[in-house]
């Protein structure tokens, strides 16, 4: 990932005016100092989505949905931190630096060069047991040309050859192809990786010799290779998925290779790991229906089930084809011929007779949970007509009626604001007062302390702010908290010196008061009377201090815990 500076995102965020960046997706209208819009994130027809232009941040009291205009391009438009941040950089003027001192064109031309070289050396000695690898695997070199397929000597030479191109290593490092001043891919045959104008952004590589781990290397991401945004193959096969309006989606880079030199050409691969929303999407605008061609065993299929909902949700047709148990598409053209794989291919079955297939059950129970599984599924298409033609399906399949599926589903799609929740604890009010008033952040530092707080992630949040002073939300891991504390943010007015000062008072003083309590009931669990009467007179006199002491000089911990 490229290193952002982090006083570059403070100027960003700084200088973004929130409610301008999300106007331009949601119009919003002005209600008081907030702004309010219909949810993009869910659906509604009461607006519960606010924007707050001073504090710089958005929140839907009825999805819960919260952050800032970092977060809100993340979500909306689908973009990764770094991505949003440039997109916002390009709307203010600011000059960023992604790529580590390496311009884009430069990182390209380090790619395309190091494809060359891979390629060249699979065609000289050097590459000797590449190409008898190849041959092995059944690879016609002269039929995938398109893929520029190469080998990396395991004596390296990478280095040497970009060096007469006026190369430095430290660019090499920094597209990926040195690490720990080493050559990364070694004795591996290459497999570039396009993006969709057929520039080289990566490369796969897969060792020789089964023994190396891993047995497959991929270089790693750069502001010009994000794995989760690019399919392999998908430069070669747009044409035919056009043309075809399908694609066959494969695991593996061989899979691809034996599909496409035996004329089947509309494959494409995810890069080693699940499908995400991104490929779906990219897939989506070329086919609109996608054939999933998996390994024939049990993770195949389970990733075969997880790329269904992925798909579904980009609203793709769905079909499967299952293969035999210890097949994949390269060993069953191996075995049985490209005929008969493109037969399976042609009657693959559509995802729900996937579904019933795989997790064909044993009992009433199982089949519920399979049934109720699928109806999750289906419940994410957008589209309502497509959606009903799906239940009406499903109803005929499993024979059960539309209305009982309907039901089912239900909670899932009224999501009606509830009234901002019980759940929050005072914790995560004292947090979020935090956030709402920095400048006061001195006077918290000198009475809590971390041990105060129980729930463990308000705790993190507090140790942090301790170490860092910066007071960004979105540090905050756990999910739940984040947006709660958004909630909070909305909600609340920042509070004075004094009343800020008194909150966190009156929380230590509770902090402490338990504290003697437990203490307390220990001895009373130990039978420890003459320690009960002690921690007793350490609650009066405790509690008598509290009474008796002006808030305001109430500052520093030991005041408080005797
Ligand atoms: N893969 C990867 N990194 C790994 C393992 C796998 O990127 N460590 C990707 C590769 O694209 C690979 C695909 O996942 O082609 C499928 O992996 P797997 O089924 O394990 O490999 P096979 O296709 O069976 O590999 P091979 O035929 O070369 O043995
Ligand atoms: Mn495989």
């Amino acid at each position: 990932m490229p290193m952002i500076e982090k006083e570059k995102i403070e100027e960003i965020k700084r200088s973004t005016d929130i409610v301008s960046l999300i106007n331009q997706f949601v119009p919003l209208k002005k209600v008081g100092k907030n702004y309010r819009a219909l949810c993009p994130f869910h659906s509604e027809k009461d607006a519960s989505f606010y924007v707050n232009p001073d504090k710089g941040i958005f929140y839907c009291f009825g999805c819960k949905k919260g952050g800032n205009a970092i977060t809100f391009l993340m979500e909306y438009e689908k973009l990764d931190f770094p991505n949003a941040v440039m997109y916002l950089a390009k709307q203010l003027g600011i000059d960023i630096d992604l790529t580590k001192g390496m311009k884009y064109r430069e990182l390209y031309d380090v790619n395309e060069l190091a494809a060359q070289y891979y390629s060249l050396c699979l065609g000289k000695a050097v590459g000797k047991r590449g190409a008898l690898y190849l041959e092995e695997r059944k690879i016609d070199p002269g039929k995938v040309k398109d893929f520029r397929l190469g080998y990396a000597p395991a004596s390296g030479g990478l280095t040497t050859f970009m060096r007469q191109k006026g190369i430095s290593t430290e660019r090499l490092q920094k597209a990926g192809l040195m690490s720990m001043g080493r050559e990364l891919l070694r004795d591996r045959l290459i497999f570039p990786i396009f993006n969709l104008s057929g520039r080289v952004i990566g490369f796969g590589g897969r060792g020789i010799d089964d023994y190396i781990k891993p047995k497959y290397l991929n270089s790693p991401e750069t502001p010009i290779f994000k794995k989760g945004e690019i399919l392999y193959g998908l430069y070669q096969a747009k044409t035919a998925m056009r043309t075809k309006d399908e694609a066959i989606l494969v695991e593996g880079y061989f899979d691809l290779l034996s599909l496409y030199q035996n004329g089947i050409r509309n494959v494409c691969a995810p890069l080693g790991t699940s499908l995400t929303e991104k490929q779906a999407v990219l897939i989506s605008r070329t086919a609109k229906k996608v054939n999933i061609l998996f390994d024939g065993d049990f993770s195949g299929i389970k990733a075969a089930l997880r790329a269904i909902g992925v798909l579904i949700n980009a609203q793709i047709d769905v079909f499967v084809t299952s293969l035999p148990e210890d097949n994949d598409p390269d060993t069953f053209i191996h075995k049985h011929g490209v005929e008969k794989l493109g037969q399976e291919i042609a009657s693959a079955q559509d995802f729900f007779q996937f579904y019933k297939h795989v997790s064909r059950t044993e009992t009433v129970e199982q089949e519920v949970t399979v049934i109720k599984d699928l109806i999750q599924i289906i419940n994410t298409i957008h589209d309502p007509i497509r959606l009903d033609r799906y239940m009406k399906y499903a109803s005929r399949v499993f024979n059960i009626p539309v209305s009982a599926l309907e039901k089912e589903i239900q909670p899932a799609q009224q999501e009606t604001p509830k009234p901002l929740d019980e759940k929050i604890t005072q914790e995560q009010r004292i947090i979020a007062m935090m956030f709402n008033a920095p400048d006061l952040f001195p006077v918290a530092r000198e009475i809590v302390k971390p041990k105060d707080f129980k729930e463990g992630a308000i705790r993190d949040i507090y140790s942090l702010l301790l170490k860092t002073d910066t007071f960004d939300v979105d540090t905050i891991k756990n999910a739940q908290v984040r947006q709660r504390i958004y909630a909070l943010i909305m909600k609340s007015e920042p509070l004075d010196r004094e009343a800020f000062s008194q909150a966190l008072t009156r929380f230590k003083c509770g902090v402490e008061e338990n504290r003697i309590r437990t203490q307390i009931r220990e001895a009373q669990a130990r039978g420890d009377e003459v320690a009960r009467k002690k921690y007793m007179k350490k609650l009066n006199d405790f509690k008598q201090k509290m009474l008796n002491l002006p808030v305001e000089t109430v500052t520093t911990e030991s005041d408080v815990a005797q």
